[in-house]
């Protein structure tokens, strides 16, 4: 996919606090919904093994097979601990795809999976910046190890700062305790060298939005770490085909693609590349789980899901508003009032920058050949003349 602009994802920063707080409590929610389950459900319904899936049963599945039992523990675990029981068919782990038997076809194959399923204890992180200092602090929060590098101490210094800033105003809110915060710092550490990354198990790479420059740095470290190692990116518009393409591990590369603010959304869109491996999505599916995010899964598309609904949606109230249907003032609020949005779609178009909405566009016109895309005019025009929005305190809005 062609480059495009990152920051539709980033509007999301702006969204006001209760919002952010509401996205949170999903395991209450789930656990909530699960205590009345019917009976039947708890006693008679079909466990994983009875899903109409050719799994072998753990007695009669030969020696090498077994890692059905380890991925069965795992999920019953992150079940339990979600107040839910095995058998409740219903929970959505229990709706993810089952990794193939298939899939463990050699003994390198079956021992990468056990590692890369059970074994993530330190995650490298490439990219110091908003996204990356962000993921930083979610992994160290839930426990994890971290090294962050970045290409200068500056810019290392300058992520720890923010992480620390971050954990403060948790600690306002009584999130969080001091006693945390020492023990988050301390699980992440810092540098300039990529040689720190050998201790990793799982690599994301949340460096600046360029293909050259994403693929530089896939290049080294996939030279660089172990063959077991996931490497992740966090791109917003760029392929995972393609990064994948530049490693020699397609089957272990994957998207993972965290929201602004990191500590704050929820969700994480978890992509898989034309190549990327069921072990490798389950993994990361479940590292997103253990940093408490809730994943959804994507395959490799341009704009991916969030970002592809949203871009259109913003296009399309400025031909609503280009028609004279209505006013910018009552589009948006007829979307916050009418669809529970925290913020109007042309209020957030502004946020955004109307060059990156027009940018998506453009790119989302080009790969898909579809004219369904096509830039609203007025889009064009403003940002034409210059008003990009906030950023140049002009945009739909004045500021
Ligand atoms: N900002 C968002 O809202 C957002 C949301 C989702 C995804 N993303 C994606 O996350 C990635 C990072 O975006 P960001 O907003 O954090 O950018 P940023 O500019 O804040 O940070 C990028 C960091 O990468 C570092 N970097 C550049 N080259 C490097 C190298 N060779 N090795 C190590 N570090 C290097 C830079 O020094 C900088 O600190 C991008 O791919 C972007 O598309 C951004």
């Amino acid at each position: 996919m062609a480059q495009a602009a990152t920051a539709p994802t980033s509007m999301a920063a702006n969204r006001p606090p209760t919002r952010l707080r509401a996205a949170a409590p999903q395991t209450k929610k789930t656990r909530a919904s699960c205590s009345a389950r019917p009976a039947q459900a708890a006693g008679e319904s079909p466990g994983i093994a009875d899903r109409g899936k050719s799994r072998p049963s753990c007695k009669t599945a030969p020696a090498w097979c077994r890692h059905w039992t380890g991925v069965g523990r795992l999920r019953d675990a992150r079940i339990r601990q979600a107040g839910h029981t095995r058998h409740h068919a219903a929970h959505p782990i229990m709706q993810q795809s089952q990794p193939a038997a298939a899939d463990c076809t050699s003994p390198f194959e079956r021992t990468r999976f056990m590692t890369s399923t059970a074994s993530i204890q330190t995650v490298g992180i490439i990219g110091a910046g908003t996204m990356g200092n962000g993921i930083a602090q979610a992994c160290a929060a839930a426990g994890l190890d971290v090294v962050m590098v970045d290409i200068s101490e500056q810019a290392t210094a300058k992520g720890l700062a923010s992480i620390a800033g971050s954990f403060d105003r948790l600690i306002k809110k009584d999130k969080l305790t001091e006693a945390d915060k020492t023990a988050a710092l301390a699980r992440i550490r810092t540098g300039i060298d990529y040689a720190l990354l050998d201790t990793a198990q799982l690599v994301i790479e949340a460096a600046t939005e360029n293909l050259a420059l994403k693929l530089k740095i896939l290049q080294q470290v996939d030279e660089r770490v172990g063959p077991d190692v996931i490497l992740a990116s966090n791109t917003s518009s760029i392929s995972i085909t393609r990064l994948a393409a530049a490693t020699g591990r397609a089957d272990r590369f994957i998207g993972m693609h965290f929201f602004n603010p990191v500590p704050m959304m929820a969700l994480v869109e978890v992509i898989r590349g034309l190549q990327t491996s069921d072990a490798t999505h389950d993994a990361v599916r479940s590292l997103a789980e253990r940093v408490g995010k809730t994943p959804i899964s994507v395959r490799n598309a341009p704009g991916f899901v969030v970002n592809r609904i949203l871009v259109p949606m913003i296009n399309e109230a400025f031909f609503v508003l280009a028609e004279g249907v209505a006013t910018a003032e009552d589009i948006d609020e007829g979307m916050k009032l009418g669809t529970n949005q925290p913020i109007g779609p042309l209020a957030l178009a502004d946020l955004i920058g109307l060059d990156v909405c027009l940018s998506v566009m453009e790119v989302y016109l080009e790969e898909f050949g579809d004219s369904k895309y096509r830039p609203c005019p007025l889009l064009r025009e403003y940002v034409a003349a210059g008003r990009l929005g906030r950023k140049t305190r002009h945009g739909v809005y004045s500021y």
